[in-house]
């Protein structure tokens, strides 16, 4: 990293008061969101609640706002504190986060949850809360900063875009990522870390968006070298990833008497470990015969595609009725609590 340029930028936002604008731009536009408490609170010293911003933070991980929330209010009614969560049953947990997708992180929210509720409360500080399972950088930053007021930065995907766009940044991505960093971490004021994290989450959601940012009500327009280059929808530069291999299976949706479905527990390791799935063939590069899970009319549904975070999936997927046999799981149960590619095929195959 070229420290001159580092020191060049964090001293000139520092001179056009960046963080500053990027709060009054805060206190006119900020999103009201459940997890958030509101501006007046937050002046009068009150903290939202660590068990919220916790889980708010890791489902807003590789999924919309909308879609989050949704989950976020459910969690929250069925299991108010982290003691509840921590006291809940895996099954039950697994099965409200299906839908959510990256089921290790719904495996380390409840290990997280019950070393916390052990140790009788959270850590406060960022190296502590780094500690925890399934906290990482960001997260520990963002609960550092919006639940603890700690003067922590909480650099995500967003936070990546809206400083690559500032600096114009064109370097090796991880590079520059880490030099984007530092400067962020540099401009979190003392006083108000949590505001400063929020307003950054909330620009890069509603103005410096991915693909047309709206420069022209942007409080930092004037600061911004990527807008005054002309297309600042070309940054961040980031290497061009691999395309994804597709990977071929068959599923098998067997109904069974009273409203029931075959279902099975997966196995800890793996794809959607620990989830409760629909049985399959294993996948491999082209589709292979059906090994059916027992002898029943199979017919052929369609196929069903899902991309995981290394590869896609395409099944085909197949149905039968055994109404002799009635199975654990209800086709309710199955529809709400399988993960997307398995909640997809049940869909096909008539649920
Ligand atoms: N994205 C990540 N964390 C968020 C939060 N707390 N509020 C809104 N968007 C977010």
């Amino acid at each position: 990293m070229n420290m001159d340029e580092k020191l060049h930028f964090a001293d000139l936002f520092e001179e056009q008061d960046l963080s500053g604008r990027l709060l009054d731009w805060y206190a006119r536009s900020a999103r009201e969101l459940p997890w958030r408490i509101g501006p007046a609170d937050r002046a009068l010293g009150v903290s939202p609640n660590p068990y919220r911003v916790w889980l708010a933070e890791i489902m807003l991980q590789q999924t919309t706002v909308p879609h989050a929330t949704r989950y976020y209010l459910a969690f929250t009614k069925r299991w108010p504190t982290i003691d509840d969560l921590a006291a809940a049953a895996d099954e039950e947990v697994m099965a409200a986060w299906a839908g959510l997708g990256y089921y290790a992180r719904a495996r380390n929210l409840l290990k997280c949850a019950r070393e916390v509720s052990a140790r009788g409360g959270w850590p406060t500080t960022f190296d502590e809360l780094r500690k925890l399972p399934g906290i990482g950088p960001y997260t520990a930053g963002a609960v550092a900063a919006l639940a603890f007021g700690r003067r922590a930065a909480a650099v995500d995907g967003n936070v990546d875009r809206v400083f690559a766009r500032l600096m114009a940044l064109s370097g090796d991505w991880k590079r520059e990522k880490l030099r984007l960093k530092r400067v962020v971490e540099d401009l979190v004021p003392e006083d108000r870390p949590a505001e400063f994290a929020e307003a950054l989450m909330d620009l890069g959601a509603t103005i410096c968006t991915p693909k047309s940012p709206n420069c022209l009500i942007c409080p930092l327009q004037d600061l911004c070298a990527a807008r005054e280059e002309g297309a600042p929808e070309r940054y961040p530069i980031k290497p061009k990833k691999m395309p994804k291999p597709t990977r071929l299976g068959h599923v098998y949706v067997l109904f069974g008497a009273d409203q029931t479905v075959m279902t099975e527990r997966r196995p800890e390791k793996g794809l959607l470990g620990g989830m409760l799935g629909l049985p399959t063939s294993p996948w491999s590069d082209a589709f292979g015969a059906p090994d059916f899970p027992s002898n029943a009319n199979w017919v052929e549904a369609g196929e069903v595609r899902h991309v995981f975070t290394h590869f896609a999936l395409t099944l085909k997927v197949w149905r039968a009725e055994n109404d002799t046999q009635s199975f654990d799981t209800t086709r309710t149960e199955a529809a709400d609590g399988l993960p997307s590619v398995f909640a997809k095929g049940l869909k096909l195959a008539g649920r």
